[in-house]
């Protein structure tokens, strides 16, 4: 199984835990968070999890082949628009996914329509306050 934007590593970390027979690989494009983890991981004595740095949009074009199971929790929406690179790197995924492999996305989804009066107050704070990401991950 591998993360994909493991930032520090606590998804991963929980993945490892609940999964003692799986090994799972977390990937960040920051070195200093994916030294972070390395060591969470180390004081944690979880042994069946490592790190890498590597920017997963680069890394799914050079991999022959993926996990079964790849997860990106909150990193999606990383990915800069225009909405053509994202959908090269699902692409990319889906070239080296093995067969029956998936792809688990997690991400907080604000409806397109919920800027307006119409919507409710709680939604209509969080397209002040994190539109971007939300606008980023809605398509
Ligand atoms: C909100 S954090 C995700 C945290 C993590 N998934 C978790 O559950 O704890 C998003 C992470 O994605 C990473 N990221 C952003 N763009 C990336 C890219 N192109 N390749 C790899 N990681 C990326 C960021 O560095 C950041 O650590």
């Amino acid at each position: 199984m591998i993360e994909m934007g493991s930032g520090t590593g606590q998804t991963s970390v929980r993945l490892a835990e609940e999964m003692p027979t799986t090994e799972i690989l977390g990937i960040d494009n920051r070195a200093t968070v994916t030294e972070v983890s390395r060591n969470n991981a180390k004081k944690l004595g979880v042994s069946n999890l490592s790190f890498e740095t590597a920017d997963m949009t680069e890394y799914v074009k050079t991999v022959t082949s993926l996990p079964e199971m790849v997860v990106l929790l909150y990193s999606f929406h990383h990915i800069p628009d225009p909405l053509d690179q994202k959908v090269d790197f699902l692409e990319d995924c889906f070239t080296a996914l093995p067969e029956g492999g998936h792809i688990c996305i997690a991400e907080t989804f604000l409806k397109n329509d919920a800027r307006d009066t119409a919507a409710n107050r709680e939604t209509q704070i969080r397209w002040a306050n994190r539109g971007v990401e939300a606008f980023a991950s809605t398509f």
